[in-house]
């Protein structure tokens, strides 16, 4: 066995040990998850290049082998002015309706708040509007089973939203949600993206239903390669599945897995994917199994980045998934 093997080994009985001793809940029950990206962030739905979800998307994520998806939105500028900061009706009705499709083909729901840019900008100027969103996204599904709705407050804290002001700015937002859903499931990642450093120093409330989460594309440089959004952007023809690489991932791996010792917790991976517009399928398929097979048999599960509009694993013109890509992030323990 090798040292690295050993450790976490050894890391891993402690989180056992510490997850027991402190009453700590089960893990999120993710599975199989992916992200149905870019549909509900962009100013109207889908504008982004993606087509208005329907019925027939979750039935055939479903039919892919899906339990979860991950649904981003952007609510915060769909708010009238405060102190109420009053979300659109419209939107949060199509909101609920997406939810609903999802539920009627059968799968659970992580639905977050995306792309509060001022709210990374400026935490303290945007905590009450933060928690005034929440409170009326909880009020909306109060009644919604909490094995199968969770909630996530605000994707990837970066810019001034740190790990030091990060419960100061999102627990106003947790206690709106308590006000109407005393035991959903709420997740929270940490700063600089939630990237996998952020677990070092991520403290979460007390509350036994709140759920840690990071976000994996490392190396950055291999996943966002001629990325737009990415300033200044990797460059393109970078490959993947060097001794280098797989020595980060394993390092990456225990990261976690201390983590888990610390905190007897165990996080989700709440996005992890690589940029097709400069990336073949053959080494996103690589990457995807690489990262599979390294964190699924730490119970640790992924939502992939991203159904059809960005990083699809869904083709969008012919509506046909890509099999290599379903099956790398297929993992068994063998165990019946
Ligand atoms: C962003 C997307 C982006 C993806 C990969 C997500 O959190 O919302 O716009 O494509 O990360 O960078």
């Amino acid at each position: 066995m090798s040292t690295l093997t050993l450790l976490a080994t050894a890391l891993l009985a402690a989180a056992a040990d510490n997850s027991a001793a402190h009453d700590i809940p089960d893990p999120l029950p993710v599975g199989q998850c992916i992200n149905v990206g870019n549909h509900l962030e962009p100013e109207q739905e889908s504008s982004w290049g993606g087509e208005i979800l329907d019925a027939e998307d979750f039935a055939s994520i479903r039919g892919a082998g899906f339990d979860t998806i991950r649904l981003p939105v952007r609510w915060a500028n769909k708010t009238g002015p405060g102190p109420d900061y009053v979300v659109d009706a419209v939107w949060m009705d199509r909101v609920q309706e997406v939810v609903d499709m999802a539920f009627a083909a059968d799968l659970n729901v992580l639905l977050d708040s995306h792309n509060f840019e001022e709210l990374h900008a400026n935490p303290a100027a945007n905590t009450a509007k933060l928690a005034a969103i929440w409170r009326q996204i909880g009020a909306r599904f109060a009644d919604y089973p909490d094995e199968r709705l969770w909630f996530e407050i605000e994707n990837e804290p970066h810019d001034a939203l740190t790990n030091r002001n990060l419960l100061d700015t999102l627990t106003p937002a947790l206690l709106a949600i308590r006000e109407t859903n005393s035991s959903r499931p709420v997740v929270i990642g940490g700063e600089w993206w939630s990237g996998v450093d952020s677990l070092a120093t991520l403290e979460l409330p007390d509350d036994p239903n709140v759920h840690p989460t990071f976000h994996y594309y490392e190396p950055f440089d291999f996943t966002h390669q001629g990325a737009s959004w990415v300033d200044p952007s990797p460059t393109i023809g970078r490959t993947y599945g060097t001794e280098a690489d797989r020595q980060r991932l394993a390092n990456d791996a225990l990261k976690v897995v201390a983590y888990m010792a610390r905190t007897g917790r165990t996080p989700f991976i709440g996005e992890t994917g690589a940029y097709d517009a400069h990336i073949s399928l053959e080494q996103r398929v690589a990457y995807h199994s690489a990262v599979t097979q390294q964190f699924a048999p730490l119970g640790i599960d992924s939502c992939m980045w991203a159904y059809t509009n960005t990083f699809p694993f869904r083709d969008q013109e012919t509506g046909e998934w890509h099999p290599e890509l379903l099956e790398a992030i297929q993992w068994s323990s063998g165990a019946e």
